[in-house]
């Protein structure tokens, strides 16, 4: 990492104002997208002049220096925290529309912008390139990063097809730089709080995860609601179960959507060995849900994301069977324990925040690391073909090539 100029001119020392960027509607009254830029600016500009930092690097010397492309949506979600994290400083944002690189000058006014992505590609500055833009152009644009010799972040899913996401990985490997995928969920407290609790097993053995993600959602161009919504679920069950899943069977339809295999409503059912798990997706919901039930053989966990306090709750339950008459199947009968809840506490930390500062603990340390890294954006990516394969077949279930 090469080490960081004065940071008088920094993206710190941009201006605040109260421009509020990109907030757009959907046709039929999907829900406004918000970006609460100015607030957190004010919080690292308090923060700014501190010396210590997380993550191991020195204010003044080996910043992680970030460009990132795309600023629509989430792009300003990635722009805010790499303003923030005391670990990295952005140099350069780049964005095809205009209106949007103005839209993000009037918050960071010193910030260097461009209309092509190649300046970033060749910027000698930067090390690490974050990729925020429709899910077809991930690839070429992250492969240019990496051609380059950059460490890249690039949002779920990491790539539209196993062949692209595949070249990627073994290029990333064979520049010796970092692949990452932006899988946010899992750097939620919810989901940390969740992994922790699988792995002292305090659920048991995990039998089943049952998860929907619906609401009245934006259509995408470029992708299916199960490309779109799917990696959130794959990626928490990926970290929960430790594993990829054997078999997938897609049911699915596209009621709105304007071609064919991009599905707005998608059932995803899974096998990972005894465990099933079941995913529901969709864009065409009345209401928004976003809730994960996980049946343990000890206990079981809701973790619903709308909750403010509550997100993650475990109840003391289960069944067993008592076994009466050994010969006689009909007289099994089924003992019930139900005991208390409970709700953790859970880190509150926003979920791009430990995101950002564990891909830049990553760089600093040369190391992968295990949660986020291109291999599991491609097992990822498998899945997701998969589903596709099993919808297009009516639903069957259809194997996943490891
Ligand atoms: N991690 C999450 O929770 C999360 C949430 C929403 C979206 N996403 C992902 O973020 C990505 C972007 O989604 P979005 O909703 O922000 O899309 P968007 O359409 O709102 O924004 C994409 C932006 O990329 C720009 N762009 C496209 N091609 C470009 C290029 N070659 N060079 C420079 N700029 C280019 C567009 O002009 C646009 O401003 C997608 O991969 C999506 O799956 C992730």
């Amino acid at each position: 990492m090469r080490s960081a100029p004065a940071r008088g001119a920094s993206a710190c020392a941009a201006r605040c104002n109260n421009h509020s960027l990109g907030v757009t509607q959907h046709d039929w009254g999907a829900e406004p997208r918000h970006f609460g830029l100015t607030a957190v600016l004010a919080v690292r500009l308090d923060r700014g002049a501190s010396a210590g930092r997380r993550g191991g690097f020195s204010l003044e010397n080996d910043m992680l220096r970030v460009g990132v492309i795309g600023c629509g949506y989430w792009g300003p979600n990635l722009i805010r925290n790499f303003v923030m994290n005391d670990a990295t400083e952005l140099l350069q944002v780049a964005d095809l529309e205009p209106g949007r690189l103005e839209s993000i000058r009037k918050v960071f006014a010193t910030l260097a912008t461009t209309t092509d992505a190649e300046d970033v590609f060749s910027n000698p500055e930067i090390d690490l390139v974050a990729i925020a833009t429709p899910v077809s152009s991930h690839y070429p644009l992250a492969k240019r990063a990496l051609e380059e010799g950059k460490h890249v972040l690039i949002e779920k899913p990491l790539t539209a097809s196993s062949r692209e996401a595949e070249e990627l990985c073994e290029l990333a490997e064979t520049k010796g730089v970092l692949l990452f995928v932006d899988h946010t969920l899992l750097f939620t407290g919810a989901v940390r709080k969740l992994k922790e609790l699988v792995e002292a097993g305090e659920l048991g053995e995990i039998r089943y995860v049952d998860s929907t993600r619906i609401n009245l959602g934006l259509y995408q161009d470029d992708v299916s609601v199960i490309w779109d919504i799917g990696p959130h679920e794959l990626s928490i069950l990926q970290l929960l179960l430790g594993r990829e899943p054997d078999e997938v069977s897609t049911v699915a339809a596209c009621h709105v959507s304007r071609a064919p295999g991009l599905y707005d409503i998608a059932y995803i059912s899974l096998k990972y060995g005894r465990t099933i798990a079941h995913i529901s997706v969709s864009w065409l919901s009345p209401v928004k849900v976003r809730q994960t039930i996980i049946g343990g053989t000890k206990r079981m966990a809701i973790y619903n994301d709308l909750e403010n306090v509550m997100k993650v709750q475990i109840y003391d339950v289960g069944a067993k069977t008592v076994v009466r008459d050994l010969a006689d199947i009909q007289k099994v009968l089924v003992e019930y324990r139900r005991g208390d809840m409970y709700a953790p506490v859970l880190d509150t930390t926003e979920a791009l925040r430990n995101e950002v500062d564990y891909v830049a603990e990553c760089i600093e340390n040369g190391e992968q690391g295990p949660v986020n890294s291109g291999r599991k954006g491609l097992a990822i990516v498998r899945t997701l073909e998969a589903a596709d394969r099993s919808a297009a077949s009516g639903g069957a279930f259809v194997k996943i090539a490891g």
